[in-house]
């Protein structure tokens, strides 16, 4: 039986869900509180992991350790890279690659952590399909994208630092947790896929936008994965 890890960085991303889960069980760990139950008909584990890649990878580890979960999603919402990304709209993580990870000094890839063999961590395809098909029945107006989520521990709010990701890494979304949580996932062997909404445009705009519309960013990824989970 399938049992899906929903992670989401902050509350605006994951109350919704939690609000919606049946026999909601909480169990304390690092911090965090594990929100265990029914969502949809699903057996789920929804959880607030915090800002940043640290946060992220040990969320992880400890649905992969504790919770034996054999699936994960990370939710929430990001800055655009794309210009076929606008705000509200929605990008399906195709791969996910750290854009602060730099050993080039000694022949990695930008991005590349060594002695991987690689530098994208790839989603999963069947995961991907189920986000697609759930996304254009939760959100019918909204636009899909399926593309490369670059992450660091940083809020990227400049042009400079904007085209420097689409150029060194071709990214399309911008955030703070996505690869990480990839990468975890990765190493434990669980299928994973990232849903992320837009909230801003990862440019100079980025600091007036992003809490303007974070929330109902937010919505569009939350009503997507309530409507995945229980295909899984
Ligand atoms: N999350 C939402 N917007 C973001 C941005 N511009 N940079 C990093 N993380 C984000």
């Amino acid at each position: 039986m399938s049992r899906t890890g929903i992670i989401g960085a902050m509350e605006l991303e994951v109350e919704q869900l939690i609000a919606e889960l049946e026999n909601d069980k909480i169990i304390k760990k690092a911090g965090m509180d594990f929100h265990e139950g029914l969502l949809n008909g699903a057996s789920v584990i929804i959880v607030r992991c915090g800002i940043g890649k640290v946060n992220a990878a040990l969320c992880v580890q400890i649905l992969a350790d504790i919770f034996h979960v054999t699936h994960v999603i990370n939710t929430g919402v990001a800055g655009s890279l794309n210009a076929e990304l606008d705000i509200g709209d929605i990008l399906i993580s195709k791969d996910a690659l750290h854009h602060d990870m730099d050993v080039t000094i000694f022949g990695y890839q930008p991005g590349e952590v060594p002695q991987m063999g690689f530098r994208e961590f790839k989603a999963d395809e069947s995961l991907i399909s189920l986000a697609e098909a759930a996304c254009r029945k939760a959100n019918p107006d909204v636009s899909v994208v399926l593309g490369r989520v670059v992450s660091g521990d940083q809020f990227i709010s400049s042009k400079d630092m904007k085209e420097h990701l689409i150029s060194a890494f071709q990214g399309d979304c911008a955030e703070m947790e996505g690869a990480s949580i990839a990468h975890g996932a990765y190493l434990n062997g669980i299928p994973f896929v990232i849903i992320r909404a837009i909230s801003d445009k990862a440019d100079d705009s980025a600091e007036m936008d992003y809490p303007t519309f974070e929330k109902a960013a937010a919505k569009h990824s939350a009503a997507l994965v309530r409507e995945m989970v229980r295909e899984i």
